[in-house]
């Protein structure tokens, strides 16, 4: 058995092998152009048979890479399948809807206390899938609906309310449309515009300039409206908030509101905080009782405390209105937060001349108006007063379809928002 094989080995090489491929080969690289017109030599079965399976082989493993390759291609859509599958997955976990709190607390890599609108305070999990590097105390998290438990995070730490308070469009009022007032509005300018544009002329003289200005007087007597020709005439943000609007909220946001109101102001600086109505939150401290009030009040305490936490060379200024400053804190007052305090009276002959003409401008009048009988009249009339008056002469013209205002108008117009002024019972504005 040993011997067999050599020796049939002997006899396929002896014969078939030695003549072709030598040859053969020798003879079509020395005959170059001739080999192509030659036929092929005809090999030996098995030796066709060889390349055969070598060159199948070689089919297979190309065969082989093309179906990996095709493969390769097929599972990319896998990848993005498995994507949308995982996806789909968080937000399965997430739950909807989803509640937002406010993160207090870190305990460990996983859990978190939190706090919700709704009052008490939770010990919760925080999902794997949320970002623990932004996750610091303070900031806005989502929370699963029923368990509580971190889902995600507000990327946005400016509370859309605050967005909403900056005016963009700026009012129609300018300075040219307020009657009078000339010196609350030099005062108001120097306050408030002059620091924000000239904060040298304040180094040069050695003084600080202002944190900001409190504007108070009888309703009617043009606050807010100078207030408008402010943020129409700035260049700088101007942000407008009603007092009450800091605590129409859920409990426990209005100091957060007032930070956030501020630390916005910061951001968008040069910038004029105007909130008017301010004795909605700064009524005098510790009379209050109720939890209604006692909210009020760490509204306003944190309004003392952004005062006093800003430079006061710092780019954001206060505007605050009021007709009851009597009500208001003294320490919301005091040197050193509002310093400046503008009153506004009611108009003088000379401001209701001027406020006249303003508010009939645009009216057409027939010839026998004679304002100046109105301007000299003994009643105590404010700007808004004015207005009124001005208006109801105007609709009464316009009831009897007719295209110019008389003096019959205005004397009528007249009479009625006296009977309208003194109709209102007097405690009302005490
Ligand atoms: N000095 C003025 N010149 C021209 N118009 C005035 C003047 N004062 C008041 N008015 C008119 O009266 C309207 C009401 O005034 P405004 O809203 O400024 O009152 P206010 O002082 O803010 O009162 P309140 O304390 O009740 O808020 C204004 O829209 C304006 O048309
Ligand atoms: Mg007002």
């Amino acid at each position: 058995m040993g011997q067999g094989p050599p020796s049939r080995m002997k006899d396929r090489k002896f014969k078939p092998a030695v003549p072709p491929s030598h040859v053969g080969r020798k003879k079509r690289k020395q005959k170059g152009p001739e080999a192509a017109a030659r036929l092929p030599t005809v090999m030996p079965l098995t030796r066709c048979r060889l390349r055969l399976l070598k060159l199948e082989r070689i089919k297979d493993h190309l065969l082989m890479e093309e179906e990996f390759i095709i493969n390769l291609e097929r599972l990319k859509p896998d990848h993005e399948d498995k994507k949308k599958k995982n996806r789909s997955k968080v937000s399965e976990l997430r739950g909807s809807p989803m509640s937002v709190g406010t993160l207090e607390d870190l305990i460990d890599e996983n859990h978190a206390i939190v706090s919700t609108t709704l009052g008490p305070e939770y010990y919760v999990i925080i999902l794997s899938f949320v970002d623990k590097d932004q996750l610091e105390p303070g900031c806005s998290v989502l929370l699963h609906n029923k368990f509580f438990s971190i889902v995600g995070i507000i990327q946005d730490d400016v509370d859309p309310v605050l967005t909403m308070m900056k005016v963009e469009k700026a009012p129609l009022v300018s300075y040219a449309d307020i009657g009078g007032l000339d010196d609350q509005i030099q005062e108001i300018k120097e306050a408030v515009e002059l620091p924000l544009t000239h904060p040298e002329l304040y180094e040069d003289i050695g003084i600080k300039p202002p944190k900001g200005v409190i504007l108070y007087g009888e309703p009617g007597t043009g606050k807010t409206l100078l207030a408008k020709a402010v943020a129409k005439t700035t260049s700088a943000t101007f942000l407008r908030v009603v007092g009450s609007e800091l605590i129409q909220r859920y409990l426990g946001d209005g100091p957060k509101l007032v930070r956030e109101l501020f630390k916005f102001a910061d951001d968008l600086s040069p910038s004029i905080v105007f909130i008017d109505e301010i004795d909605a939150i700064g009524t005098k401290r510790y009379d209050a009782c109720s939890t209604g009030e006692l909210e009020i009040q760490r509204t306003m305490l944190e309004l003392l405390n952004q005062l006093d936490g800003f430079d006061p060379r710092g780019d954001v200024k206060v505007i605050l209105a009021t007709n009851r400053i009597e009500s208001l804190d003294p320490g919301l007052l005091r040197p050193g937060r509002i310093d400046r305090k503008i009153e506004f009276f009611l108009p003088n002959v000379k401001s209701r001349r001027h406020i006249f003409e303003i508010h009939t401008s645009r009216m057409t009048l027939a010839d026998d108006v004679n304002l100046e009988e109105f301007v000299m009249t003994k009643d105590e009339f404010s700007g808004a007063d004015i207005k009124a008056i001005c208006t109801e002469a105007g609709l009464f013209a316009l009831r009897e379809r007719r295209m110019k205002v008389t003096h019959a108008d205005f004397n009528k117009a007249k009479e009625k928002v006296k009977v309208k002024k003194e109709g209102v019972p007097e405690g009302l504005y005490l």
